[in-house]
């Protein structure tokens, strides 16, 4: 065990000379591979002869472990679903503590159930470096969104414990709750409450699912009981966190598509999502004669073709809008629709752009009401979030991790929401892209080649090692 103190000691000395040649302007990537090979054993060469056996991925592990968690799921592989606080959920969370668990980490869990794991640094008094994602899974979606981030990290930190590293500030891997809307209707939900947002502390006492069961009861279910007033305890101390990183499949499909490797992410775009209803007076498909409607679902389908026009009218390729949830009362072939239920997402990375959007779809859905002779019985934002900018600090170690591993990179935009978006009010923030196959994503054909899997742990491992040392 000797050893271990001296190796660890060199890592650090070598991250802190290569840090410190870098800062100076003076990089020598030769010296800098060479120095970083001597205790890591990070590609010497140009990177011809691969990795090196003493920073290597355990890429079978890492599959097996994905492939694992995928078998907790509520409809059949190879989609995934994996809805907050369900059966599914629970086991998915045990099973990611129990790894914390075998790595040596200190566990801990909050409120609402984010999973902490901590490798306790030299300095521990020092805010920590964070990574981490969610493993929930929207109906019928793929077994790599957010996961890679979860056990990809927690790879990470296998990694460097197995190089003989040894963290001056802690680092610690989050397993996020609910990033997914799918339950309550809200995204990033443990992410936006660590960011202190009090108001979704307040309304999170009252949410309820469509099952009409409520946020509180379905915690409780899954061993999360808490008191109304214990939401605030999840909030971020200040300086928690002096960045956080988070590892994730693109989701789109430029980095394959270009043969690169990495995305080195600058911002994540602005999301927001809007609940809509409307109410007519339904009656029997045969006997009511058309002048005599008031179809709420007329009114619905109008509205999602009035979204696309006005999301199409931005101009920019960049405003998105989706109606995913479109739900009709009673739902009989021969009745007509007396209400209307619609779920409308719209993104952009120009907020004010976004925006815009918004009051147009508001404008129409009154428009509508009135034509149609229906009530919008409900207009509401749930939520209609900021973009985030990545910190230049953290952009900075991920690209010298990159380059470090001889790994093209490229900087991109997100056009996901993830709980970055979020950690960014609390932390300064970068993400690590990697490629998946076709851009599929939140569908069961999400792929990610063990490969791009192992470049992603790599960056992720060797940013956070430089991150702990500052
Ligand atoms: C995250 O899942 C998103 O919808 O961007
Ligand atoms: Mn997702
Ligand atoms: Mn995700």
């Amino acid at each position: 065990m000797t050893s271990e103190p001296k190796a660890s000691r060199l890592l650090l000395l070598a991250l802190l000379l290569v840090g410190a040649a870098a800062a100076a302007g003076g990089h020598d990537d030769a010296v800098a591979r060479r120095t970083m090979e001597e205790f890591a054993g990070f590609p010497a060469s140009d990177g011809d002869e691969g990795p090196s056996t003493a920073f290597r991925v355990d890429s079978e592990g890492l599959q097996r472990q994905i492939d694992e968690l995928a078998s907790f799921s509520d409809s059949p592989a190879p989609s995934v679903t994996r809805v907050l606080y369900s059966d599914k959920d629970v086991r998915a969370r045990r099973y990611i503590k129990g790894i914390m668990n075998d790595l040596g980490l200190a566990v801990r869990e909050d409120a609402v159930g984010n999973i902490f794991g901590r490798w306790e640094g030299s300095e521990a008094g020092l805010g920590a470096v964070g990574t981490g994602s969610h493993v929930d899974a929207i109906p019928f979606s793929g077994k790599y969104d957010g996961v890679v981030g979860v056990l990809g990290a927690l790879e990470a930190i296998s990694l460097l414990k197995r190089s003989g590293f040894q963290p001056k500030r802690s680092l610690e891997v989050i397993m996020f709750t609910s990033e997914e809307p799918t339950r309550f209707g809200i995204s990033c939900l443990g992410s936006r409450l660590m960011a202190g947002i009090e108001e979704l502390a307040q309304s999170l006492r009252k949410v309820v699912d469509n099952q009409n069961v409520s946020f509180l009861d379905a915690a409780e279910s899954a061993g999360y009981k808490m008191d109304p007033k214990d939401l605030q305890s999840v909030f971020l101390k200040k300086n928690s966190y002096s960045a956080f990183i988070e590892l994730h499949i693109e989701q789109g499909p430029i980095l394959e598509k270009e043969g690169i490797p990495i995305g080195i992410v600058t911002a994540i775009a602005a999301p927001a999502s809007i609940t809509v209803e409307f109410e007519g007076n339904g009656g029997h498909a045969g006997a009511v004669l058309m002048p005599a409607r008031n179809d709420a679902g007329l009114a619905a389908a109008e509205l999602a073709l009035a979204v696309e026009k006005h999301v199409l009218e931005s101009g920019s390729i960049d405003t998105v809008g989706t109606v995913g949830i479109l739900q009709l009362h009673p739902g009989a072939i021969n009745s007509i629709p007396s209400k209307s239920h619609l779920e409308i997402d719209v993104r952009d990375i120009d907020e004010k752009r976004r925006n815009e959007v918004i009051e147009k779809i508001r404008r129409s859905a009154t428009e509508i009401s009135k034509n149609r002779g229906v009530v919008l019985s409900e207009f509401k934002i749930i939520n209609q979030d900021p973009p985030a900018l990545s910190d230049q600090s953290v952009v900075e170690a991920m690209e010298f991790a990159a380059k470090q591993l001889n790994l093209e990179y490229k900087k991109m935009i997100s056009r996901a929401y993830h709980d970055s978006l979020f950690m960014a009010r609390v932390s300064p923030m970068g993400m690590i892209f990697i490629p998946c196959y076709k851009g599929y994503s939140h569908k069961p054909e999400e792929y990610a080649s063990p490969e791009d899997m192992a470049n992603g742990v790599k960056v992720l491992a060797l940013t956070m090692a430089k991150l702990s040392l500052e």
